[in-house]
Formats: C-alpha cells, structure tokens, sequence
C-alpha cells in the first residue's frame, strides 16, 4: 500500500516547549523556536463563548491563576489570566493565547503547527469543527501551504466532525497506553493519515503495521535522545518531545 506524503518535521516541540516554558503559551512557542525548532505541538479547546485557545485541561486549575473549567468562562475571562505564574516568576503576566494568534505566529516565524484539537468533555463534535473552520480560515493563502498544520485528536468524534469540515487537512489519530485493538481501524475511520501513539507502546511490529497500512507513524513524547534513535531506527516518522534542549530539531 501507498505510503502518504509526510510533509512534517521529524520532530516536533510539545506544548511549545514542554516544561521549559509554560507550556502551550507562545513563550512556549518562542523558545521552541530558540531552539531551533520549526514545528510545534498545541491543545485547543473552546472557551464557554467559542473562542478557540491554547489549554491542555479540562479546567484553568493547572495552568493559569484562575479556577474552574474552561467550558464555562468566556473568552474575555480567560484573558484576563495568568498563565505564566505557575511556570515560575521569568514568565509572570503571560497570557493564554488564541489558537488565531498562536497560527498567526507561526505562519510569520515559518513553524508548523501540530494542531491537537482536545475537546472539554462533551464537546467533541463542536471543538473538532470549529478547529478545522478556523485552520481553513488561517490558511487561505496559497503562499502558506507548506505550512498547513497536522491536526490530530484523542477523540474519533473531533476528528470525524474535523474531517467533514475541512476535508484538506491531514488528520493523525491519537492513542493512549495501551494502544486499543481497534487503532487501524479508528485511523480507517477518520481518514487519518498517522497514528499517533504513546512512544512506549510502539515496537518495530506496530510501526511495519501502520506503513503496511498506509499510514505514518508519530509518537509523543519521548525526551531521550537514546530513545529517539531507536524510534527513528524503527521507522518512525515523528517525534514529539518536550526535550527541546537535548534533541536537536529535525526537519
Ligand atoms: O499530541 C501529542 C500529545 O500532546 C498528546 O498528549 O496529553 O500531552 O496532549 P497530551
Ligand atoms: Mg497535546
């Protein structure tokens, strides 16, 4: 079987810069990019308003001043949050972004986006979509094509709803530890280019299935360079890391 075009860098920063920044911040972003990287992981969810923004949790608990779940605060309070504090004083003040900004960000700095649309519990149709309305709307001009972000998702309902919203975007289907017996078939179903697994799970065997099958292979998110030369040497496609320090960026 034919093997997609992979048009993404071999490695990608997670969250930004992982845990050397506060993550999913376009401090994040920017120092992935003094790193050198050119690729960047981010979680997207919708504020209680519609607002699509940079937030792993389900809640601002972890990651900002603020309490309580994201779904239930409008955008503008949101804004108001810092989402730098937690991570240490060096990042004080910082705010949680936009998706729109952070797209607009990378397009100007030339870094590709790994878009994980992580919808908040029960809305995983709604986040899918309006991700994939939102990336089209960013990526209108042809001049940025090379650029176009990788969407992916836990969730087969984000990533269907994606799909049936802008088709044009390449979709990887996340899985979590262990993998679940039906991931060919899920990746089948959302029309996924990759799976995108834990990197402990995968063996030499389950990447020859997934290129036999016609699909990449990432994972996520292994910070051992040690380790990265064995994914690589596997055949893997992508690594995703917080390690942006320890492993060089690969395009
Ligand atoms: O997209 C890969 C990785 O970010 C998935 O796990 O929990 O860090 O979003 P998580
Ligand atoms: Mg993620």
């Amino acid at each position: 079987m034919n093997i997609p075009a992979w048009p993404y860098a071999k490695t990608i920063a997670h969250r930004g810069a992982g845990k050397l920044a506060p993550e999913n911040t376009l401090a994040a972003i920017r120092l992935g990019v003094a790193h050198g990287y050119r690729a960047a992981e981010i979680d997207v969810k919708l504020s209680g308003d519609g607002t699509l923004l940079l937030m792993h949790d389900d809640t601002t608990n972890r990651c900002s001043d603020g309490r309580g779940r994201v779904a239930a605060k409008t955008w503008h309070q949101l804004a108001l949050l810092d989402a730098g504090s937690w991570h240490s004083k060096d990042y004080a003040g910082e705010p949680i972004p936009t998706y729109w900004r952070v797209a607009k960000f990378c397009i100007a700095s030339g870094v590709t986006l790994n878009t994980e649309i992580k919808p908040c519990i029960g809305r995983e149709r709604e986040t899918g979509a309006a991700v994939a309305l939102e990336t089209q709307a960013l990526f209108t001009d042809p001049a940025h094509a090379a650029l176009k972000p990788l969407l992916s998702s836990f969730s087969t309902e984000a990533l269907i709803a994606a799909r049936d919203a802008a088709p044009e975007f390449d979709r990887a289907h996340l899985f979590d530890s262990p993998l679940p017996a039906d991931w060919l078939a899920r990746c089948k179903t959302v029309g996924a280019i990759a799976m995108d697994a834990n990197w402990r799970t995968l063996t030499q065997d389950i990447v020859n299935v997934a290129h036999a099958n016609g699909l990449r292979v990432a994972c996520y998110t292994c910070n051992d360079p040690d380790s990265a030369e064995k994914l690589w040497g596997w055949g893997v496609d992508t690594i995703i890391t917080d390690a942006v320090s320890l492993i060089p960026f690969r395009a």
